[in-house]
């Protein structure tokens, strides 16, 4: 990891690149450690041999590495039991020398939401918050970006990055196991800033954006996707406890409380540009994960609701500037 980190040491002022490092550091012992669920998890990423793929697309909907033609049937079968145990795949698809990584989510759907809206990546530096397994790194990497630094904190997802990226080796992206309230002070370091599938999980969700205004060129963009309630009458909603079964979230804004957040933490130019439910064919149970999935958080009498009564997810894109 350090070794990744200090390709990008002309790219942020000393004392910044000095705490990233340690960072790093701490990082590192802390993935060599002999219990916990990393090392499990790295062990099975280093037994995947380095079979070399003849073909890579990272611009693709199934990001590829690799043909089924590449390696012998059974190199595949290993190399299938080995992806498997990193399950749950939440994000995908992935097409790895013919094996389709078909993940619960199709991050395709959303991608081809948020895509239209960008600016140019080429030349950017990015950051992308709750990077799960990379999928949207690879994604913004096809667009030439001077580099992509994601930031999650989860070891089977950070471990699935790097079980891709064995193959993709995508030189302008790197990613970090730890969380971004861990992150040193990084001013105005990057150009654009992703966060997705990340706002309602935050206690402090205006504080999270203030500190993301501050890591901002000026003028720089954030791309924000959140739960969200269709209306706009400022209102929040504040799940008493779980939401669709999920223990950590807390605010899920309207619209219009959304739109005010991002005002108030310093935000300009604020748009939303997509609205969406999210449906049984973006989010459902396949063979890459050992989990429920969207059919199981929705009252199975009324799929407006979740189990809980309160109203299935929806889904908002927004875009602003520093
Ligand atoms: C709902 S997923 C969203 C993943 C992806 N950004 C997307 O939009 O599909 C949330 C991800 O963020 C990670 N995460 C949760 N809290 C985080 C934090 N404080 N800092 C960075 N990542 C976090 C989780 O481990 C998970 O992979």
């Amino acid at each position: 990891m350090e070794t990744c980190l200090s390709q990008y040491r002309q790219f942020f002022p000393d004392p910044y690149y000095r705490a990233l490092a340690d960072l790093v550091r701490e990082k590192q012992r802390f993935l060599d450690h002999p219990t916990g669920n990393f090392l499990r998890y790295k062990n099975i990423v280093s037994q995947i041999p380095d079979f070399v793929p003849s073909v890579k697309d990272v611009a693709a909907p199934a990001v590829r590495a690799g043909t089924a033609a590449d390696i012998s049937q059974k190199d595949r079968q290993f190399l299938k039991t080995q992806l498997l145990q990193l399950a749950p795949w939440r994000k995908g698809p992935f097409d790895l020398f013919g094996i389709h990584v078909d993940a619960e989510w199709r991050s395709d759907m959303k991608w081809k939401r948020v895509a239209p809206h960008l600016p140019d990546l080429a030349g950017m530096r990015i950051m992308d918050i709750g990077s799960s397994n990379g999928y949207y790194m690879f994604r913004m990497a096809a667009q030439n970006p001077l580099f992509v630094f994601g930031l999650e904190p989860q070891s089977a997802f950070y471990c699935q990055y790097l079980a891709v990226q064995k193959f993709v080796d995508q030189k302008n992206i790197f990613c970090l196991p730890a969380a971004h309230e861990q992150l040193p002070r990084l001013d105005a370091c990057f150009d654009l800033v992703f966060c997705m599938g990340i706002l309602y999980h935050r206690k402090s969700p205006v504080d999270m954006l203030k500190d993301i205004h501050k890591t901002l060129m000026p003028s720089g963009y954030i791309v924000l996707e959140n739960l969200v309630l269709a209306g706009r009458k400022n209102l929040c909603l504040f799940p008493e406890n779980r939401y669709a079964k999920m223990r950590n979230v807390y605010f899920i804004p309207d619209l219009l409380a959304m739109e005010s957040w991002l005002l108030r933490a310093g935000f300009h130019d604020v748009r939303c540009v997509d609205v969406t439910p999210t449906t049984a064919a973006e989010q459902r149970r396949t063979n890459w994960i050992n989990t429920e999935s969207l059919e199981d958080f929705l009252d199975p009498h009324d799929p407006q609701k979740t189990v809980e009564g309160y109203p299935a997810p929806v889904r908002a894109v927004f875009m602003a500037r520093a």
